[in-house]
């Protein structure tokens, strides 16, 4: 295995901007551009990682102006197969209260004009997303979290709306009674990019407020969101660790086959 070469990638969300020390930088180039920021490479639990900051080192980054393919891609080009997602989430229900994690199963999409696949012709290929998370390294998150003493909430529905402001009140209500769980900016296209790929995707949900239209008072704040990621850092990071430890060195999930085929 080359120095730039990995096997799990972890992709922070706005509050996680640095993960590994001792790393090594390596600045991809891809033909869909360059990612957020370069890539660091190190160890943890004995395996290859790679972080790479959603949002950019400095943030400079929106969730809709992400380059989520050029992302994706350089992660793939590591011969990385599995990646970690972590995001910073409202609640849409009281029942899960901020400071708690959710591993969610399911994504509905509200974005629009982001680009959200590698086949735009000529190679044609519909991936399948039914299950937009894996299956079965979604448990093995879950059973991390518990070591780590923290009960994550198992499933639930992620709306993915396009931002970057928050809803409003209408909206986050009608999001509620969907029966949608939880509110975020960045899961869709990055989650779809990933099954497009053929990587195992594992979502690490960190709730930071109580979205609008559960919230009585003024609604969510960036201060907000960004106080609470913070005071979660730690326990988080320890959850993350705790997970790298616990993943097969050789993924024993499906992803890979679900990598569709150009037409
Ligand atoms: N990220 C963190 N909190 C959020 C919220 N309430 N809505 C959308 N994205 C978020």
């Amino acid at each position: 295995m080359t120095s730039q070469s990995a096997e799990i990638a972890v992709i922070g969300g706005s509050g996680l901007y640095a993960l590994l020390d001792k790393a090594e930088e390596i600045h991809p180039d891809t033909p869909y551009g360059k990612p957020s920021d370069p890539l660091t490479i190190g160890s943890i639990c004995n395996r290859r990682v790679a972080f790479l900051p959603r949002h950019g080192r400095k943030h400079q980054f929106a969730p809709h102006c992400v380059n989520y393919r050029a992302n994706l891609w350089a992660i793939k080009e590591l011969g990385i197969s599995q990646v970690v997602g972590i995001g910073a989430v409202g609640s849409l229900t009281a029942d899960i209260p901020p400071g708690s994690l959710v591993v969610p199963d399911q994504l509905v999409d509200r974005t629009n004009g982001r680009d959200q696949t590698y086949f735009e012709g000529p190679n044609v290929a519909h991936a399948p997303f039914a299950d937009p998370y894996c299956s079965d390294s979604r448990h093995t998150a879950l059973e991390a979290a518990e070591r780590c003493d923290w009960r994550a909430v198992d499933g639930g529905t992620q709306v993915v709306i396009q931002g970057p402001r928050f809803s409003t009140r209408a909206e986050s209500r009608w999001y509620a009674d969907q029966g949608w769980s939880i509110v975020g900016m960045t899961a869709h296209p990055e989650v779809v990019l990933a099954r497009e790929l053929g990587l195992c995707y594992i979502p690490l949900c960190l709730v930071t407020d109580l979205d609008a239209g559960v919230e009585a008072g003024e609604g969510v704040t960036q201060e907000e969101v960004m106080d609470a990621f913070a005071r979660n850092l730690k326990r988080l990071t320890g959850v993350l660790h705790e997970l790298i430890g616990l993943l097969p060195p050789q993924p024993n999930c499906t992803c890979s086959d679900l990598r569709p085929a150009a037409l």
